[in-house]
């Protein structure tokens, strides 16, 4: 892979935010994630790859998607397997909430796990000292005593961020009494994965079930950083677990961690803020001044971090489209 990457890469996730960004708090899921596909698609193009689409975003909640075999790039350089989420929280960009991002990955050809019919998969990340620490096998409160342990910290100071979902009222529970402090989010395991493998978010740890193909993408950004994480799958719906029980019945008892999903040294990740966060600021919009973006992009071989802020002019013919009606 070419060391410019990261820099083509992060204009494909500018565009995509910079898209989506008008559909804030419109209340239209689909509109902000189709904004982001295009614009995606159509900055793509222009990136010096022969990519496959290998985790696109959509058959879950059939939203509109860079489809899974889609041929991307300029069709010439690297042989690439990409995975994208145009909109990585649709709900909150439609709700106008913090930290939806766009995010892209990329990873030599054939080094991207292949999810197949999983679309959960249950999730432990942390940051690079407590890499040592994790174990998914493990109960939560073990896990945090030892992720406290490598980080020579009590677990009162510990932050995990979790997913405000019905399925994890045990594990909040669990965690509360172990007696770390807890972030719940609506959505976006992604942005919670980031901010628990980069040290000092304000997040230490990610727990939890979220989506399977933002597992994938988050290994990514989590094995640039050489941050720990592992999964399992962890089917939520009856289809899923007898589709995964008839193709992958193995899959039901492997720890899946950063070398199975992402089988390189190589790779990776670029994330543009949508709706701001205490990570990666919103697209700030003043099309007199220039629009401007945040971005990270980080790659594994080299382990570089590059927090990108982009200032553009928008005229209003531009490629990135009209916005909501
Ligand atoms: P979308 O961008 O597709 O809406 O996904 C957001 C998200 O919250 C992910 O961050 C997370 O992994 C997944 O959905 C959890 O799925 P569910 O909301 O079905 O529990």
């Amino acid at each position: 892979m070419y060391r410019n990457l990261g820099m083509e890469l992060v204009r494909v996730t500018e565009a995509a935010a910079l898209s989506a960004a008008a559909y804030m708090g419109t209340g239209d899921k689909n509109g902000g994630d189709g904004a982001a596909v295009d614009a995606m698609r159509s900055v793509l193009r222009s990136v010096e790859m022969q990519g496959i689409v290998v985790i696109g975003e959509g058959e879950k909640d059939e939203a509109p998607m860079l489809y899974n075999g889609e041929i991307v790039g300029s069709g010439q350089g690297p042989e690439l397997d990409i995975a994208v989420d145009p909109v990585e929280g649709t709900t909150l960009l439609a709700n106008g909430r913090p930290n939806s991002i766009s995010v892209i990955a990329a990873a030599p050809r054939g080094s991207m796990w292949d999810p197949g019919p999983s679309l959960y998969m249950k999730k432990i990340v942390v940051e690079k000292n407590a890499r040592q620490a994790i174990d998914i096998r493990q109960s939560a409160t073990e896990n945090l005593h030892h992720i406290a342990k490598a980080l020579n910290r009590p677990i009162s100071d510990l932050t995990v961020f979790i997913l405000d979902k019905p399925r994890h009222k045990e594990l909040i529970s669990e965690i509360r009494s172990a007696g770390a402090r807890i972030t719940l989010h609506t959505d976006g395991d992604v942005m919670g994965g980031l901010m628990a493998a980069v040290p000092g978010t304000g997040v230490d740890v990610l727990m939890g079930t979220g989506g399977t193909p933002e597992g994938v993408i988050t290994a990514a950004a989590v094995k640039a950083l050489g941050g720990g994480m592992q999964t399992m799958i962890d089917p939520m719906l009856e289809s899923e677990k007898q589709a995964l029980l008839k193709q992958r019945p193995e899959a039901f008892d492997l720890v899946l961690g950063l070398d199975t999903l992402i089988q390189s040294k190589d790779a990776f990740f670029a994330a543009t803020g949508i709706t701001g966060g205490t990570f990666l600021e919103q697209v700030h919009l003043d099309r007199a001044g220039g629009v401007t973006t945040h971005s990270i992009v980080i790659r594994a071989i080299s382990g570089s971090i590059r927090y990108v802020k982009g200032i553009h002019q928008l005229n209003p013919e531009h490629v990135f489209g009209p916005g909501p009606a």
